[in-house]
């Protein structure tokens, strides 16, 4: 049996990064895959690269030798089949604990050797999902378009071929009344919330029920 592991890299285990990501995960299930899923956030401490380089010596080759919180996800990841994932967009990137994720996973498999630069002889298919305040047709004139494609660019390299899912204008609270956000027209976002988020559970999970 297939095994995917999904990351939800938002602070939130409940929020649209959460369910969009363990909505991804069902769809694996439903293509008969052992899933599991990792709250980051809700991980013992971890940190991102030291710039070790133990990965690239003959001991740990290929394999992060930092010992934290994050270590039981890398070595999950390791035995996976494939990956997913969801990260909220913090100021127009993934948040720290996806970069922190993210670097330590790409960089055990880089090599610095012109002759092959992936030590990574396990490709897996990798589903990567972000939310943002931000709404999709903003994405390009943002920057955002390009940010994504650097992340399916490192990530294909090194980890596998890549398939991404973008979901914008999300909800971001439900107390939007406690606060001043005049930059933000809530009726329109509680309707795209119950209008369009639904639509977009589904079409994450059918996408990864057709990856994995
Ligand atoms: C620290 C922080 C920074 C954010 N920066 C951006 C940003 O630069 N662009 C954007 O579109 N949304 C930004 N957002 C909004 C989140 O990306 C958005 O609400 C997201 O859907 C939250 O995901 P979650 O509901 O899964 O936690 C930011 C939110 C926070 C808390």
């Amino acid at each position: 049996m297939k095994k995917i592991v999904a990351v939800n890299a938002s602070p939130r285990p409940k929020w649209n990064t959460a369910q969009l990501v363990r909505e991804a995960a069902q769809g694996a299930a439903d293509a008969g895959a052992d899933i599991e899923v990792i709250d980051l956030y809700k991980l013992e401490p971890f940190m991102g690269c030291r710039s070790c380089f133990a990965c690239m010596t003959e001991r740990h080759f290929d394999r992060c030798a930092v010992k934290d919180g994050l270590t039981e996800t890398l070595d999950k990841i390791r035995g996976a089949d494939g990956l997913i994932l969801g990260s909220p967009n913090y100021f127009g990137r993934p948040t720290a604990g996806f970069r922190a994720l993210y670097e330590r996973l790409c960089f055990q498999h880089l090599t610095y050797d012109v002759a092959r630069l992936s030590s990574n002889e396990r490709q897996i298919p990798v589903l990567f999902i972000m939310t943002s305040n931000a709404a999709e047709e903003a994405y390009s004139a943002l920057g955002y378009d390009a940010m994504i494609e650097e992340h399916v660019q490192t990530l294909g390299k090194l980890i596998g071929p890549v398939r991404t899912f973008v979901s914008g204008n999300t909800l971001q609270t439900n107390r939007y009344d406690t606060f001043n956000w005049t930059m933000f027209d809530i009726e329109s976002k509680q309707h795209r919330h119950e209008e369009v988020f639904p639509a977009e559970l589904a079409q994450v999970r059918k996408l990864a029920a057709e990856m994995f």
